[in-house]
């Protein structure tokens, strides 16, 4: 083997090294692509939930749906309040306080029926629909929003 067939082999294998590394970079970079354009698919809580009549509170009480960001409160004896406890600003679950609701996040403030008093929320809390259903349960869409006041009967 001359001089001239040596550096020929050498650059051979450099070059194919190169490519090799090369070809390693695209596959890396393609699956990296492909990854970034599949849509990312995420199940989150469902937006309807069920209760039974009886887990209802009193007068006055309400009940904290911590999974699904909803409290039910009772207004009087036939009429009581789900509302969301999305905060309408940047979308934070807000505290109950004893005034009402308030955010963790940037200060929103709201009273008992989910009206803004304060901070930067755009809008009251959502007021959820809720629907009776066979064997004594009701009903609650988290995906939903009434005006507000819209009390349910029960
Ligand atoms: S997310 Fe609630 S005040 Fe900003």
């Amino acid at each position: 083997m001359t001089q001239s067939d040596k550096m020929k082999r050498r650059e051979f294998l450099t070059m194919g090294s190169s490519l090799g590394l090369l070809g390693v970079a695209a596959a890396a970079t393609g699956g990296a692509v492909f990854k970034y354009l599949m849509p990312v698919v995420t199940y989150g809580t469902p937006k309807k939930f069920k209760i039974p009549k009886s887990d209802l509170p009193d007068v006055g009480d309400e009940l904290l749906f911590s999974d699904q960001k909803v409290v039910l409160r009772r207004h009087s004896d036939t009429e009581m309040a789900a509302l969301s406890l999305v905060c309408t600003h940047l979308g934070c679950t807000v505290n109950v306080v004893e005034t009402g609701f308030q955010c963790p996040c940037h200060g929103s403030q709201y009273d008992i029926k989910g009206t803004v008093v304060g901070g930067p929320a755009p809008q009251s809390l959502a007021w959820l629909t809720v629907k009776p259903l066979p064997g004594n349960y009701l009903e609650i869409d988290t995906g939903s929003r009434l005006k507000e006041n819209s009390y349910f009967k029960v």
